[in-house]
């Protein structure tokens, strides 16, 4: 079988190498892939944006499945438009998208199947949001409703940095805005939820913890994520299932009664207060970097898992899991989230030799004349599983020691309420 990934960061080198791993997969595209794709996969050079291109490359080279992701491409409609061509796709389509496209519609399916969430409120403009604003206590968030690449949120201490906020969004920063969200701050600890579904039947898909912020201690701002741990600390069945019955289910259930379903995985960033879920947002796709941590636990066949969501098979297979404890270490250019240099030659890459329980997924890296060069902030990520989160995040930092690239900088503290 000949299958298709779409995207080009960590979480679809990870994907790629579990697709690469199934007994049934001849061939693996990606598209367009980074250096680590490279290795393993025809990477294939077509902008995410061009649906055109991309439909005919899979027709011209009977590709048998396709694998989305990231968001945008899902958001804009690439399921629906790949599908009304015969080809199978593995992601949601388009409205069922919106849960992560539109915070606004995914609040108003909170509303409307009392799923619990913040409180808050919908603005149509700059002078009602700041009226509300004016008898509100902080901290609260003031959130733009579309795809903002993680930059949407605004966590704010005062009046002053609501307004400011408000502004931001409204003037543009993000794209045109229609309408603001400001909700409620919740006070607990987060935790990523994963199912996968193939629009009748669900599973769960494993949870992590990933950490967002620069600095070590959680400090410093946000970024596409610095690392990960899997599984949560969190995690126990009582509060599995108190996600599945309370966030999960009504979901799925509000999508049908939109008349569309969901085929895909589906991730619940939830914070967590007092053993009790709220949903803070849904995201229609694998995290990065949790993707990165919870595939290398995955024992039954990726490939298999995959069809089965596109033939509505799921409830056909279970799934099986390494009981390991997994530990992703994000190792980023100096000076990201801001401005860094690009295009910096990894020297040393190519003579570490992981072993079979040591995985290093690409991110933002090209291949150039057989040399490996960054091309991106978050450049490598270094995935270990081993019977403690301790000696996993041990051997990440060793193999990151052992790379000793001069631009790249990382957290040691990955996971750490879990490692003393
Ligand atoms: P989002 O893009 O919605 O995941 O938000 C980014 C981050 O902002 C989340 O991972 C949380 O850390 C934080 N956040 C978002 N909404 C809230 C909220 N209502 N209360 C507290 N923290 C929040
Ligand atoms: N790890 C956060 C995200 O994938 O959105």
């Amino acid at each position: 079988m000949k299958v298709a990934v779409i995207g080009s960061g960590g979480r679809e080198h990870a994907i790629c190498t579990s697709l690469k791993n199934s007994k049934n997969v001849s061939k693996v595209y990606c598209i367009p892939g980074n250096a680590g794709t490279n290795f393993i996969a025809e990477n294939v050079k077509i902008e995410l944006n061009n649906f055109q291109n991309i439909k005919d490359f899979i027709i011209e080279n009977n590709i048998d499945l396709v694998v989305v992701g990231p968001e945008k491409p899902l958001v804009e409609g690439i399921t629906d438009y790949l599908t009304s061509y015969d080809i199978k796709v593995f992601g949601p389509n388009k409205i069922a998208s919106q849960l992560e496209g539109s915070k606004i519609f995914t609040k108003k399916l909170c509303e409307k199947y009392k799923i619990p969430t913040a409180n808050f409120g919908i603005f149509k403009n700059y002078d009602e949001a700041i009226k509300f604003l004016n008898n509100c206590d902080f901290p609260l968030v003031v959130k733009a409703d579309g795809l903002a690449a993680g930059k949407g949120v605004y966590i704010c201490e005062d009046k002053e940095q609501s307004i400011c906020a408000v502004k931001e969004i409204f003037n543009g920063k993000f794209g045109k805005a229609e309408e603001i969200l400001i909700e409620e701050f919740l006070d607990g600890e987060e935790m990523s939820f994963f199912i996968i579904s193939d629009g009748k039947n669900f599973k769960t898909f494993g949870t992590a913890q990933d950490h967002k912020r620069v600095f070590e201690g959680d400090k410093g701002k946000n970024t596409g994520g610095m690392g990960a741990y899997s599984p949560s600390r969190l995690e126990t069945e009582a509060l599995n299932k108190k996600i599945i019955d309370m966030i999960i289910k009504p979901t799925l259930k509000g999508l049908k009664n939109l008349n569309t379903n969901f085929v895909g995985f589906l991730y619940a960033g939830l914070m967590i207060i007092d053993n009790k879920p709220f949903l803070i947002e849904y995201n229609v796709r694998m995290g990065d970097p949790e993707c990165q941590t919870i595939l290398p636990k995955l024992k039954t066949d990726f490939l298999k898992i995959i069809e089965a969501c596109v033939n509505e098979k799921l409830d056909e297979i279970d799934f099986e899991w390494k009981s390991e404890k997994s530990v992703c270490v994000v190792l980023c250019s100096k000076g990201y989230p801001d401005s860094y240099n690009n295009h910096v030659e990894i020297e040393n890459l190519q003579k570490i030799i992981p072993n079979k329980n040591e995985f290093i997924f690409h991110a933002g890296t090209k291949i150039d004349n057989s040399k490996i060069f960054s091309n991106g902030g978050r450049v490598l990520n270094f995935v270990v599983l081993s019977k403690e989160f301790k000696e996993s995040r041990k051997k990440a930092l060793e193999l990151i020691n052992q790379l000793n690239w001069s631009n790249g900088f990382f957290r040691k503290d990955i996971g750490f309420k879990v490692i003393n």
